[in-house]
């Protein structure tokens, strides 16, 4: 067998994850691409085009699609580097829908109110997950390195190593690690899947200590590694573990925020006067919109005076609308929205502008520019992207960032304004706190965010990911993207 510390000069990276970073759509056959949302598709863009990977990954769209159609998008994804894998419309529903959304994500982020997982689903977890592993193992040459993405593929790592024990293998998960996992039948198998990865990483030291925590529990292994934290798995080979913050492209935030095009909407966005308070997510559970509405109700009650002047514009990006716990969100939501807007409004003035829909990039930094506060009030998050966008974007260092301590992005954001969104008198005070807010503790605040984002960039994030899995992201970039 090959060493699999010896990088062969030829070696590329392997991404692979559920999400590609463009999703497909065929619409009455017409094949159309929109770049992905959500926080690993944005985060690893960048770092995809720099180390001239290859990624692999599903293409948003059902296998059962007429042979023109999908070599039609074949053909797209490989212009952009990335390799489909097959998923029929009952495996998207249980695999995708069902198994990793309706039951993975809400243990990962701590709620025991999943539906119990259903033994087919998991069957077709187990199955989509073997097919990724043979994908990628038939794709692979020796010395390439595999960095695989996410709660949707456990599994992969054991079951890659079982084909290919030459490769050498990277687990990063991009939610948070629970405290329990005990309500989920399958512990077991999963964590032992992905100690089949050489590495594994979490956004933050909790994460990987809870990580640590469960495997000992769960699987009874305790060796601590001299090198650092991890395990040796039953062959003895060693698996270390890691805290690696994922982090955004803050120059390119920082460029943006000085594009004519930028500035314009920012002063068609403060066009009405009267503070502004922005919100961008995808339309999830674990954001803490509803709650997030409450609080700006609240603030509406308890200061009349900012009646008619203080508005609210929150973007909801569209996620996962074929799961009914995302519907039902919506729809509670939107009727927050319109009470909001019922008690409040008047023909002058609209508290909550709500838009359900994607926005470009222009439009995007233009929202975080125009922001007086920025609300990042997750109930839960494994990092949170946005809040770090929200910061590389203010070179003017205005702006406040309310941020949910229970986001990853809370352990090294330590100059926001903190805050529980489970407790609506606090959140609402919070707002009213970044109000009142000098200017002068606004810069110093938004300075010492700025030093922490501008240090800790997705680019550091990249090569210290890249570094632990033996790959070098400056190598590739030498031999440029596609070799
Ligand atoms: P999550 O990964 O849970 O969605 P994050 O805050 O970590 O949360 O990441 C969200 C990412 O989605 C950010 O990088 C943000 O810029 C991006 N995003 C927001 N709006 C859009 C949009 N309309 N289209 C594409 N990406 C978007
Ligand atoms: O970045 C966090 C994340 O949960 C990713 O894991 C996921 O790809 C993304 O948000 C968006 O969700 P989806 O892939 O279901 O569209």
């Amino acid at each position: 067998p090959l060493d699999a510390r010896r990088v062969a000069p030829a070696s590329r990276v392997l991404i692979v994850s559920n999400r590609l970073p463009s999703t497909v759509r065929v619409d009455e056959g017409r094949v159309q691409l929109t770049p992905s949302a959500g926080g690993l598709a944005t985060g690893l863009r960048g770092v995809h085009d720099a180390a001239g990977s290859t990624w692999i990954g599903w293409s948003g769209a059902p296998a059962e699609l007429p042979s023109a159609t999908r070599r039609e998008i074949a053909l797209r994804l490989a212009e952009v580097d990335a390799l489909g894998v097959p998923i029929h419309g009952p495996e998207i529903a249980g695999f995708y829908q069902r198994f990793a959304n309706g039951v993975l994500w809400p243990v990962l982020h701590d709620r025991d109110d999943h539906p119990d997982p259903d033994p087919d689903d998991w069957a077709t977890y187990r199955a989509v997950n073997a097919r990724f592993a043979a994908v990628v193992a038939e794709e692979a040459r020796p010395g390439d390195r595999v960095w695989v993405h996410d709660y949707h593929l456990m599994l992969v790592p054991r079951l890659l190593r079982a084909r290919r024990p030459d490769l050498r293998t990277g687990f990063f998960l991009h939610t948070p690690f629970p405290d329990s996992m005990a309500s989920l039948p399958q512990r077991r198998t999963l964590l032992d899947g992905i100690l089949g990865a050489d590495v594994v990483g979490f956004h933050t030291p909790a994460y990987a200590a809870r990580f640590g925590d469960a495997v000992r529990a769960t699987l009874g292994r305790d060796v601590e590694l001299a090198s650092g934290a991890g395990f040796a798995d039953d062959d003895g080979r060693a698996v270390s573990v890691h805290a690696c913050p994922m982090s955004v492209d803050a120059a390119g935030f920082a460029a943006r925020a000085t594009d004519p095009r930028v500035i314009r909407r920012v002063q068609e966005l403060r066009a009405a006067g009267g503070p502004l308070f922005v919100g961008v997510d995808r339309l999830d559970h674990t954001k803490g919109i509803p709650e997030r509405l409450a609080a700006f109700e609240r603030l509406l009650d308890e200061r009349p005076e900012l009646r008619g002047r203080a508005r609210l514009l929150q973007l909801a990006v569209p996620s996962r609308e074929d799961v009914p716990a995302y519907r039902e969100l919506r729809a509670r939501v939107e009727a927050l929205v319109a009470r909001v807007n019922r008690r409040f409004a008047t023909l002058a003035w609209q508290p909550v502008t709500y838009v359900y829909g994607s926005v470009d990039e222009v439009e995007l930094s233009a929202m975080y520019c125009a922001a007086d506060v920025m609300l990042v009030t997750p109930l839960r998050d494994g990092m949170n992207l946005v809040a770090k966008e929200f910061v590389a974007s203010r070179i003017d260092e205005k702006g406040v960032l309310v941020l949910g301590e229970h986001a990853g992005a809370a352990a090294e954001l330590r100059a926001a304004l903190l805050v529980d969104p489970r407790d609506a008198g606090e959140l609402s005070r919070a707002y009213a706190r970044a109000l009142d807010m000098s200017p002068a503790e606004r810069r110093v605040r938004m300075r010492r965010l700025r030093a922490r984002v501008d240090a800790h960039d997705v680019r550091r994030w990249a090569d210290e990911c890249l570094a632990l899995l033996g790959a070098d992201l400056q190598a590739s970039e030498r031999r440029g993207p596609g070799r």
